[in-house]
């Protein structure tokens, strides 16, 4: 093979639908989505999923042929930090253009479709960024069907169109510049504004507006996400058997119950106790998912050979990379085991969800390691395991959605993130028994406040960390001795940043006092007022 070609053919590959994988419907509606690098293109999908239509994100570099694999619905050109005169300016095929596709263009989207259908995009003498209000010179275009005729919007941008190509009109305006053009014949709408951001109150409408163009049929339910994926995973496993390593998060248990829909008892979910998990972690998710779902799990108490290897170690990455590796050699002799009583095992589930898909073949490219998270991404070579990653085409919440669809627990469903290392990356300083033990109590503390003030499904993670810090306190007129603890709530879209959360003063005041008086060993509480960044959310 041509090496050109080669490359060309692998990106066809990474870039087709997972309909290959997933089995959907044939018919199921697809609306792609090109991404220029926007910081809000998830957003867009997830708005247009928000309305049970399908939505996939792929770079907007994508081949010709792997766009029309998808028989897209309509096409949605995202925004991006660039500028389209820019020589290294991110371009798509300007042949999607010419597709015959319903396409609305947002942002850079608009300078795109300006740019490459022959008019003018220039530098704005005023950047607009924030809110604007916006003018609908055209209400008969069905864009803005239903919309009042002046609506607050979000902007970020410097470049304006200058001139519009030939065919196109301007449809909306703000005081300062052009915020909308059509070209109803070629069936492109462009907005200079973001419809997909919180900002923009009256976008999903506008996001509605164009599906209804796409004549999409808004039908891509949980309901049937769960038949196809089903039907696909039992016609991909045939008479395999298949493992799975519960953490005890909301990924892994949904794809679990998942699979064990379509497979039964030929899936066996591995639930290893690391030492390091929350209080009682280990016996809950036992009970929830084995005594209430049925799920067929094969528990591993190994939490002395983690604690053994993690003795002394204070490095983090160090504590990552053992727990990391010890995770790998347990969940291997455990598969072993299930594989000389099963007569083989093909398979391992792994709970990988769509935004990973989107930033592995993203135009910005992976992000840099800050932190090696810890996951079994060497297990299916090393095992010669084939993977069924059933929710790969999902977000966060169309997973919570789907579990809740699955008859799951809110208590699964509703639980915030909580990192591979576990407990290992909040004890700063070496990690022993005791250790945990403390943090772990003050842990539940943290977590039961926070959730009587109602706070826990409105915050991203809310937890405590364990300092190596000693100080002098007094109790009962006792000299005291003993750890800090801090406090950290975070609020986040998808973990990449994040924000502090200003806790309520007095639901602080009670989670200190409790743990200073029910916690013996902490005897001062702080609390964490660092975003992310320059912060990271976990402390190691
Ligand atoms: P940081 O600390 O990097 O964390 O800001 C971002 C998000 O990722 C979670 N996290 C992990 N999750 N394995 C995981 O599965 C890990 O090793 C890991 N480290 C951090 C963290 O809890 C936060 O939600």
């Amino acid at each position: 093979m041509r090496p050109v070609f080669a490359q060309a053919f692998c990106r066809f590959r990474l870039y087709t639908p997972s309909r290959r994988l997933q089995n959907w419907s044939v018919d199921t509606q697809t609306i792609v989505i090109l991404d220029f690098g926007s910081q809000y293109t998830q957003l867009i999908a997830r708005r247009i999923r928000e309305q049970n239509v399908f939505s996939v994100v792929l770079p907007c570099t994508a081949p010709l042929a792997a766009i029309q694999a998808y028989h897209p619905a309509g096409l949605v050109l995202s925004g991006g930090p660039s500028s389209v005169y820019d020589a290294d300016a991110p371009a798509a095929d300007p042949r999607v253009l010419e597709l015959g596709v319903p396409t609305l263009g947002v942002c850079y989207g608009l300078h795109f479709i300006v740019h490459h259908m022959g008019g003018r995009v220039r530098s704005a003498a005023k950047r607009e960024y924030g809110h604007a209000e916006v003018t609908i010179e055209d209400p008969s275009t069905p864009l803005f069907a239903g919309l009042p005729s002046s609506i607050q919007v979000w902007m970020s941008h410097g470049d304006e169109a200058e001139q519009l190509p030939q065919g196109f009109h301007r449809i909306a305006v703000t005081s300062n510049a052009l915020a909308g053009i059509a070209n109803e014949e070629k069936k492109i709408w462009a907005v200079q504004f973001h419809p997909e951001v919180h900002h923009t109150p009256l976008g999903p409408q506008l996001i509605s507006n164009f599906l209804k163009i796409c004549d999409a049929r808004g039908d891509w339910t949980p309901a049937r996400f769960i038949e196809s994926t089903v039907a696909s995973v039992r016609e991909k496993v045939g008479a395999g058997h298949v493992i799975c390593g519960l953490s005890g998060g909301v990924d892994s248990s949904v794809a679990a119950v998942l699979v064990h829909k379509a497979i039964g008892d030929r899936l066996t979910c591995i639930f290893v106790n690391n030492g390091v998990l929350r209080k009682n972690e280990f016996e809950s998710v036992q009970k929830h998912l084995r005594d209430k779902l049925g799920l067929n799990i094969v528990a591993v108490d190994s939490s002395e050979r983690f604690l053994s290897k993690l003795a002394g170690v204070t490095e983090p990455e160090k504590k990552r990379k053992i727990i990391g590796n010890e995770f790998i050699a347990v969940f291997d002799d455990e598969a072993n085991r299930i594989a000389q009583k099963s007569g083989g095992v093909d398979w391992l589930v792994q709970g990988t969800l769509y935004p990973d898909v989107i930033e592995s073949s993203s135009v910005k490219g992976p992000s840099q390691t800050i932190k090696s998270h810890h996951n079994v991404g060497g297990l299916p070579e090393r095992m010669k395991l084939k993977l069924i990653e059933p929710l790969r085409d999902l977000f966060k919440d169309e997973v919570r959605r789907i579990g809740r669809d699955l008859g799951m627990p809110e208590d699964i469903l509703g639980r915030q993130p909580f990192p591979g290392p576990g407990l290992a990356v909040r004890i700063l300083g070496e990690v022993t028994p005791e250790r945990v033990a403390l943090l772990q109590s003050a842990d539940e503390i943290v977590v039961s406040e926070i959730k009587a003030a109602g706070l826990y499904n409105k915050i991203w993670q809310s937890f405590a960390v364990l300092l190596p810090v000693m100080s002098v306190g007094v109790m009962g007129d006792q000299r005291t001795y003993a750890y800090t603890c801090a406090i950290r709530a975070v609020h986040s879209e998808d973990g990449m940043t994040a924000d502090w959360v200003e806790l309520p003063a007095e639901l602080l005041k009670r989670i200190s006092g409790r743990i200073v008086n029910e916690v013996r060993g902490i005897n001062r509480v702080v609390y964490d007022i660092t975003s992310k960044p320059p912060g990271t959310i976990e402390w190691e």
